[in-house]
């Protein structure tokens, strides 16, 4: 990992990434910036293009790392800039969208045409859009949208774009033949259970007693320090059954339970690796609470749900579900049975709380 320090816009984010973290997967999954879209992932259809140095550029090829003292603006940088504002409502009027999965490029690209091309015909502008491709609106509209802007006259005096920046040297990359979750920084979660400390750490020593609390989850047997398991999970119309092993420890002493383990899902193929710790300790005679700090590997094509802010969410939701159902089990009440973890749903939910608290109703 390495640490980089560059404005997103306008704003100064400094942050751990993995040498081969393209700048709009760090955006995307980090900042929650996702203005900016993915097409190709190979420098061709324009959907990412953002500003890099106030000048359009790729973001799925550039390293974040090799932006590292840069000024990024992505489109929600741009939301009330005067040129996007006029090319927004040109766009709306000339139908120069559909689907919108090119739009945001689009714009990046049409409001550098207006401000650098103050002449440009049609001919320009279609060469000018030449790295920006539209699955649906067959340009004319987008031409014309960037015309009419064109023909309202000047923009609004902006900053001339600077030249390309030349980037640093880029760091050797690991080979890769498959998606994988970048080794991050942990998911730690606390918990607060309305239960007696003794009460706790007798079920946390009950793998059995622990898989009942988490949807999905059903341990198959335990032999000695040893545990063979699986979970089912629902990811929309995707549905998983990952089964693994796992080694569990417990220290009676320290009140912390740890588990290391692998497991794979048969249907897509994807593996998980994952260490989980718990520590307990007792806040007073009838409350607990709980540290749950767990890191893990993804390697596979649901590697791509795994988006770092969104986990984080994810892991949030699924602890409070978990201490609800253990409350729930050790004072007796019934827990209604849920055959799957509901992934689709939690992280849903995780990225509407996620929304909530970046618009300031959190
Ligand atoms: S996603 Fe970057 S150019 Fe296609
Ligand atoms: S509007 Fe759908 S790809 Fe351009």
């Amino acid at each position: 990992m390495s640490r980089i320090t560059l404005m997103v816009n306008g704003e100064s984010v400094t942050a751990e990434v993995a040498p081969r973290t393209h700048l709009a997967d760090f955006l995307r999954e980090a900042r929650l910036l996702t203005g900016t879209h993915l097409g190709c992932e190979h420098g061709v259809c324009g959907a990412c293009t953002l500003l890099i140095d106030r000048a359009p550029a790729r973001s799925c090829i550039a390293f974040a790392v090799a932006c590292d003292g840069a000024d990024v603006c992505t489109i929600e940088g741009l939301a009330d800039d005067p040129v996007i504002v006029r090319l927004r409502a040109a766009f709306t009027a000339e139908h120069a969208l559909q689907c919108g999965y090119c739009t945001p490029g689009m714009l990046v690209t049409a409001r550098d045409i207006v401000q650098r091309l103050p002449d440009a015909d049609e001919g320009r502008i279609r060469v000018e859009l030449a790295g920006n491709l539209c699955r649906c609106t067959g340009y004319a509209g987008i031409v014309r949208a960037i015309q009419r802007v064109l023909a309202d006259g000047a923009p609004a005096a902006q900053p001339a774009s600077a030249p390309l920046p030349v980037l640093p040297a880029l760091p050797t990359l690991p080979p890769t033949s498959a998606i994988e979750t970048p080794r991050g920084p942990e998911i730690v979660q606390t918990l607060r259970l309305a239960l007696p400390l003794a009460d706790v750490w007798r079920a946390i020593r009950d793998p059995y007693l622990v898989a009942e609390c988490i949807p999905g989850a059903r341990v198959i047997e335990v032999v000695d320090d040893r545990l063979r398991g699986e979970v089912r999970a629902s990811l929309g119309p995707i549905e998983t059954l990952f089964s693994g092993e796992g080694r569990i420890s417990f220290d009676d002493a320290a009140q912390r339970a740890e588990i290391v383990g692998d497991g794979r899902d048969g249907r897509t193929g994807t593996r998980l690796s994952a260490r989980g710790v718990v520590r307990l300790k007792a806040l007073d005679a009838a409350t607990t609470g709980a540290t749950v700090t767990i890191d893990y590997t993804l390697r596979g094509p649901l590697a791509q749900f795994a988006r770092g802010a969104v986990v984080q969410e994810f892991a949030a939701a699924i602890a409070s579900d978990f201490a609800a159902r253990l409350e729930a089990r050790l004072t007796g009440k019934s827990l209604p049975e849920q055959r799957h973890l509901p992934a689709g749903a939690l992280v849903l939910r995780a990225v509407w709380r996620r929304l909530r608290a970046l618009l300031g109703f959190g």
